[in-house]
């Protein structure tokens, strides 16, 4: 796949609109490892006797009817799919398929290309949570690229109380040839003023009340592109779920503790947007606002996320990997039904808006507007390092090394079956005896991933492997070497103090 160059298309975007753009407030809100089945009316996978739905606003803006869905299969970790929303680009070209930045890690996404942010230069650009696509240099980090006001954290995995993460980078294995041992801490940014003094309380909480407050002042002056990119439901820092003790169901604890600790992240992070459309509904500015929810990748279910019935978790390419809760408000189009990437969203708020020049043309994006139909006849996504993706084609699904991701981040053999988010795993008759090389599926009649029918239909596999191979051979060079900071690095700023980076010069 070839781009010819995204500061060309920022150009004609900005210079050669062929329609007036339609004024419009945008909220964007990304959840961090939300099951694919997390929202669901009726979750399959609680313990049984407790089905008390725990995202009642969620669900109920799922089937409003102001919102769409959207079929959205991302990248099966965080900074692939983060990068690939921010640009428009798949993140195996950007470079960025590979795991997720780690602390103190040199690497972000490629300068040259535009964030969305700078394609909405008319609205004011409010970064609120997570980055996690760049932060050891002042220019990977937000507000050189694009927005206005950031407060939040520049890595995953933060403590959702203490508000530091202390992160060392694991082992040869994913560091490699990084510089392993590296412990820098990373805390809680107020980038207006570079305080790194720390907040109080809980972080769904605090950047709820960030975002309320840009509300809260907004005068009608210029649009607001708010982006919000919850912490929850992420693990924290040791794998578990942090959650405040007055949200936990006592019942659900009682029988699944993994769980009741995921479902009282969920139910905070519920309420805490509910709080957010009731400020945007006091202002009457709901009606004016574009609004998209969705998650980065898969839910982890080792952490009580559940993906359940669909297969595997994130780090895997299986569907509860890579597909995940996804819709679009208060559009005046219609989302066409066909598989949606991460690429894809960045097209549609332009559309959405009017920019219709380019969206139309569709040359230089590799994503597409949702509101027409793709051009594109195969979708592939891949890890040309551990050697694992996934390529879609009608309604059917490659997967190639389908668990790879998780065996070497874990460093055990993942059995890649159907997991209950409750501690127990479905094994009768659903956990395979083993995971095969290739596997292909129909999506049409088996969500679910049951049914193995690469032997059936040989054809078919050799045409999709060919078009795997093709696109692992074309990205390999891209991706993209760092090198990790020692800890005698010097600190270039903030000027507040702590090893929070940026630390290295531009
Ligand atoms: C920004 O606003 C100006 C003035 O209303 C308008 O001419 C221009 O088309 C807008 N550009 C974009 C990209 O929104
Ligand atoms: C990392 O720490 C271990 C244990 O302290 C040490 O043996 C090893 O040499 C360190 N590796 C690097 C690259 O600093
Ligand atoms: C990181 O923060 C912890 C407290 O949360 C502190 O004990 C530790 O010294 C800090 N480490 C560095 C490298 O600043
Ligand atoms: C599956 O993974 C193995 C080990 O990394 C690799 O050698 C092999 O090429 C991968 N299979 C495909 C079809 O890419």
């Amino acid at each position: 796949m070839i781009f010819t160059s995204p500061e060309m298309l920022l150009f004609a975007l900005l210079s050669t609109l062929l329609r007036p753009v339609i004024s419009k407030n945008v909220l964007l809100i990304v959840i961090d490892d939300l099951g694919s089945t997390d929202l669901s009316p009726t979750p399959p996978s609680l313990p049984p006797g407790s089905t008390p739905l725990l995202t009642p606003f969620l669900t109920s803006l799922y089937t409003s009817p102001n919102s769409q869905p959207l079929n959205l299969h991302t990248s099966p970790q965080c900074t692939p799919s983060r990068s690939s929303l921010l640009t428009g680009y798949t993140p195996e070209t950007l470079g960025l398929s590979h795991y997720v930045l780690v602390n103190g890690q040199d690497l972000s996404i490629p300068l040259q290309f535009p964030l969305l942010p700078q394609y909405l230069p008319n609205h004011t650009s409010h970064l609120f949570g997570k980055w996690h696509v760049g932060h050891a240099r002042n220019s990977y980090t937000p507000l050189e690229r694009g927005y206005e006001i950031f407060k939040g954290y520049y890595l995953g995995s933060t403590d959702f109380f203490e508000h530091v993460n202390n992160e060392v980078c694991c082992c040869e294995e994913v560091c490699s040839p990084l510089r392993t041992n590296s412990s820098f801490n990373q805390s809680y940014i107020d980038l207006q003023g570079y305080d790194v003094t720390l907040p109080s309380g809980y972080s769904t909480d605090i950047v709820t009340e960030d975002v309320l407050k840009v509300i809260d002042d907004y005068d009608g002056e210029k649009d607001f592109f708010l982006h919000v990119n919850f912490p929850a439901t992420h693990s924290g820092p040791d794998g578990l779920p942090q959650y405040k003790e007055s949200d936990v169901d006592p019942d659900l604890y009682a029988r699944s503790p993994k769980r009741a600790g995921f479902d009282a992240m969920l139910k905070n992070l519920d309420s805490n947007i509910e709080r957010i459309f009731k400020s945007l509904q006091d202002k009457r500015l709901l009606d004016g606002t574009l609004v998209i929810i969705l998650s980065d990748n898969g839910g982890e279910t080792s952490s009580g996320a559940s993906n359940y019935p669909l297969r595997g978790e994130k780090f895997t390419y299986f569907e509860g990997g890579i597909k995940t809760p996804a819709m679009i408000i208060n559009s005046d189009k219609m989302v066409v039904d066909r598989i949606v990437g991460m690429e894809d969203i960045l097209p549609s708020i332009i559309d959405d808006l009017n920019h219709d020049l380019i969206v139309t043309t569709n040359t230089l994006f590799e994503g597409e507007s949702i509101f027409k139909s793709s051009s594109r006849e195969y979708k592939v996504l891949l890890d040309p390092v551990y050697h694992c993706g996934t390529v879609f084609y009608s309604s059917y699904k490659l997967v190639v090394n389908g668990t790879c991701g998780y065996d070497v981040i874990f460093n055990k053999p993942y059995l890649g079956g159907w997991s209950k988010p409750d501690d127990s795993y479905d094994n009768k008759p659903s956990i395979p005896k083993n995971i095969n090389e290739v596997m292909l599926f129909n999506l049409n009649d088996d969500e679910e991933e049951r049914v193995d029918l690469s032997e059936a239909k040989k054809d078919l596999v050799e045409e999709m492997l060919k078009v795997y191979k093709e696109r692992e051979r074309e990205v390999r060079g891209l991706e993209r070497q760092s090198i990790m900071l020692g800890d005698d690095i010097e600190i270039i700023r903030p000027k507040g103090g702590g090893k929070i980076g940026p630390w290295l010069p531009d």
